[in-house]
Order: C-alpha cells, then sequence, then structure tokens
C-alpha cells in the first residue's frame, strides 16, 4: 500500500472479529512501531504486546476509554521511559504502528495513556517498572465491519502559507457543547 493511501484509509477500529492477529503482523507492527524518529535518538520505547484473552478483559475493565478491547484480539501497550520528549517520541512510534497494521488490513484504535487516571492501574497489570509512562495502548484486530476515517477539516481550512491567517473556524457542534460546558464550569474572570 502507498503511504498516502494508508494516511487516508487508517481509522478507529472499535468492533473486532473473534479471530487472532497472527503473531508475525503483530511483530511488524512493532518493528514499524520502533522505526519512529526520536529527539535526540533516544528511543526511550518499549513496547507490551498483550494477546492473552484474560489479561485483554482485564485491561478492557480498567481502561475506562478502551472497553472495546474486551473485543479487540490483541493490544499493543507503547511505553517510554520518562525522558523530555517522552510523549513526541511515543506518539510517533503509536503513528506508526497504526499506519503499519492499516496496511496489513489490521483495525486499531489509539486509546489514551499517560493523562487518564487508568494509566497507574494499566502500568501495575504489565508489571512495568517505575520510569516508565504509559503513551498510548492500540487495540489491534481484525475489523468487524467496513467502516472510514472520522471526517476531517478540510486542507483549505488547516493549511497557512508563510504566515497564519486567521479566519472564522468551522464549529463542530460536539467541540461546541464541550466549550460550552467548560465556559459553565469555569467562568471567564
Ligand atoms: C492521543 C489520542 C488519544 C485517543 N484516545 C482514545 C481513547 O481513549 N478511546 C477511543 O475510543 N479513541 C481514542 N482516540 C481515537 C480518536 O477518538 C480518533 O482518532 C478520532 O475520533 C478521529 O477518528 P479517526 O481515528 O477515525 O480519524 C484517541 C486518539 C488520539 C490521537
Amino acid at each position: 500500500m502507498k503511504t498516502f493511501d494508508a494516511i487516508e484509509k487508517r481509522h478507529s477500529t472499535r468492533e473486532y472479529k473473534d479471530q487472532p492477529v497472527p503473531k508475525e503482523m503483530l511483530e511488524a507492527l512493532v518493528d514499524a512501531g520502533r522505526r519512529a524518529p526520536s529527539a535526540r535518538a533516544v528511543e526511550p520505547w518499549e513496547f507490551v504486546v498483550v494477546t492473552d484473552r484474560g489479561r485483554l478483559d482485564i485491561l478492557a475493565s480498567l481502561v475506562s476509554t478502551g472497553a472495546f478491547l474486551k473485543q479487540a484480539t490483541a493490544c499493543i501497550v507503547v511505553l517510554c521511559e520518562d525522558v523530555k520528549y517522552f510523549l513526541e517520541d511515543g506518539a510517533a512510534a503509536t503513528q506508526n504502528i497504526l499506519l503499519a497494521a492499516t496496511d496489513l488490513g489490521l483495525g486499531t484504535c489509539w486509546i489514551a495513556g499517560d493523562k487518564k487516571e487508568y494509566a497507574p492501574d494499566a502500568l501495575k497489570l504489565l508489571d512495568v517498572p517505575p520510569g516508565y509512562k504509559l503513551v498510548s495502548l492500540v487495540a489491534v484486530g481484525w475489523p468487524a465491519k467496513s467502516s472510514h476515517q472520522h471526517k476531517k477539516r478540510k486542507l483549505k481550512e488547516v493549511i497557512h502559507w508563510e504566515r497564519f491567517v486567521e479566519r472564522p473556524r468551522n464549529k463542530d457542534p460536539r467541540i461546541e457543547r464541550v466549550l460550552e460546558a467548560n465556559s459553565k464550569l469555569f467562568p471567564p474572570k
């Protein structure tokens, strides 16, 4: 698959078939992850591949925003040593995994890590030693149905040539609802 095709085809999959992902494919995904760029070339990452049904089910119950791990047949947990650019490095590795999985016809979903309240419990479940951050959990499996990428803002809305040009932003009603709720909770001073 061409790189640009993988970028266009990649989308979040949250429904999976009950069909295992071959070990070689999971290894290929981690191989793609470890080839990501990293600040100062420190490569702070480690990848825990979870395929055991029982462990996936525990993760699904711990990880409030990833209950669909109950269906996924694998999860690649991206960890980084707590270095200055851990989040950027780990995010680059995560995106490589998503694109490589798309190329293999696998479905994935990026599940949030470090900022979530479940991060310490997930690290504990996986016996991660102190000093590592949970960057992401990537659900992996064979998609149960065909789907497509969430609608994106248009190129002409996001591109600026030479300098930033302010222009009215198309409003997404979901974002508007969050902003409205926040402004009630935290009224401007
Ligand atoms: C940093 C990050 C954290 C995310 N966390 C979650 C998550 O915890 N649970 C989830 O279902 N999706 C999560 N997603 C997936 C997004 O919801 C998804 O990418 C977005 O809705 C756009 O859809 P698309 O991936 O099909 O383009 C996350 C994505 C990113 C980049």
